[in-house]
């Protein structure tokens, strides 16, 4: 019987699914769980390691002791609903039908899937700027979609802007291209696209009948008087957007997973019934509470914003002393640094050094790249954290010695 139970059926089948054999284990949870096994600062992961806002977490609690505590409604609180919408107004002059446009979610990343899986089929391709969040290529591959990225290319002068080459973009549309998908503010490279910038990506949507999917989820998080322009407020893009955005960044509230996709009515049905099977539907209290932080005053966004300018303004001449190369972001609250001088094999061996001997765990460039090799000598620091816990990693860094 024992040799029943041990043995394997065929080896060939393994029970594996193809397309999870593709996948690598997210490099940058995995930094996490290096950053506790070292006991070291952890710059990799983007989560605050600061509180949520007081008035957040109130409404959370009032929501569980008013029982609000069985599914809400599959693709959202009306009352979240409504909170999105309102603000889509404010912020960006985008009509949204908090009825027909808006599928709340798991997070920002159940949106992203569960857009892809509503959309793509067998042998569509979707554009994707790299260096990119990593779950992009996964989601792609998950949706039965093949990616294709185009360059973003590191500033040349200090101070500059990533830049990508029109002719480039162009030459990744073709009549298979299903969607294209556009991160601003941008992580890894903090990059906030320019309105000629999304205008020229406008127009390739609209000269290929391509769907844009942005995620937005760094919305409010700017830097140096750049403003965040949504596609979807463009001319000719609001019937072939699905803009993606949630509460985990604005609110510093990472572990919540609620977010949202807000979309025209026929892609948006399609996302909810996605949705409905993947997750039934976001955690209901914590949607109630999303409504009372989407009522917040302006004057919490800026604060927010300001808050994060004077970390990186901290953080970064600490990694310039300690003798990496940054590349000031303009948006979000990461940055991306060379590593160059450190004169180790690549960036792997560097954050493996960094995180065991240094104490400061960060992420690999190469983790944002398809070929590991253009990410080689490029290494990210996320700068949301407490003033104490960037000065420890400030202090540990500058043991760090060039190579
Ligand atoms: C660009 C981007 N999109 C999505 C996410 C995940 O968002 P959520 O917590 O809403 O799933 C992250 C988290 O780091 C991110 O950087």
């Amino acid at each position: 019987m024992a040799d029943v139970i041990t043995s394997v059926s065929n080896p060939a089948k393994q029970f594996l699914s193809h397309k999870v054999s593709h996948f690598t284990e997210s490099v940058i949870r995995e930094m996490t769980r290096q950053a506790m096994l070292y006991g070291a600062v952890n710059l990799a992961q983007g989560f605050p390691d600061f509180a949520a806002p007081a008035e957040i977490k109130a409404a959370a609690r009032a929501a569980i002791e008013s029982d609000v505590n069985q599914y809400a409604i599959t693709w959202g609180a009306k009352s979240l609903r409504h909170a999105i919408a309102r603000q889509m107004g404010v912020w960006q002059g985008i009509e949204v039908d908090p009825e027909k446009n808006v599928t709340v979610c798991c997070g920002s990343t159940e949106a992203m899937i569960s857009t892809l899986l509503a959309v793509c089929n067998a042998g569509d391709e979707v554009v994707i700027f790299e260096p990119f969040y990593e779950n992009y290529g996964p989601d792609s591959v998950l949706s039965g979609a093949k990616s294709k990225f185009v360059k973003l290319r590191p500033p040349v002068s200090e101070g500059g802007e990533w830049t990508f080459d029109e002719k480039e973009l162009r030459a990744a549309f073709d009549k298979n291209t299903k969607a294209v998908i556009v991160n601003t503010p941008n992580n890894p490279t903090g990059k906030v696209f320019t309105r000629a910038e999304l205008e020229l990506i406008r127009d390739l949507c609209v000269e290929f009948d391509v769907l844009a999917i942005t995620d937005e989820i760094y919305e409010h998080i700017l830097y140096d008087g750049t403003t965040h322009i949504s596609m979807a407020s463009l001319e000719g893009m609001r019937e072939r957007t699905v803009t993606i955005n949630g509460m985990s960044k604005t609110y510093s509230v990472t572990g919540w997973r609620v977010g949202w996709a807000v979309a025209p009515e026929k892609i948006t049905n399609a996302i909810r019934k996605v949705h409905d099977f993947l997750t039934v539907g976001a955690p209901a209290p914590l949607q109630e509470a999303g409504a009372v932080a989407l009522s917040l005053p302006a004057e919490y966004y800026a604060r927010l914003a300001e808050g994060y300018r004077v970390r990186r303004d901290h953080l970064i001449p600490a990694l310039e002393r300690a003798g990496f190369t940054c590349f000031l972001p303009r948006g979000a609250y990461y940055v991306m640094t060379d590593i160059s001088a450190f004169g180790f094999e690549d960036d792997v061996a560097f954050t493996k050094y960094l995180v065991k001997e240094i104490g400061v765990a960060a992420v690999p460039g190469s983790s944002f790249y398809r070929d590991a090799r253009d990410g080689a000598r490029q290494v990210r620091f996320a700068f949301c954290k407490k003033r104490e816990t960037l000065n420890a990693a400030a202090e540990k860094l500058g043991r760090l010695s060039r190579g």
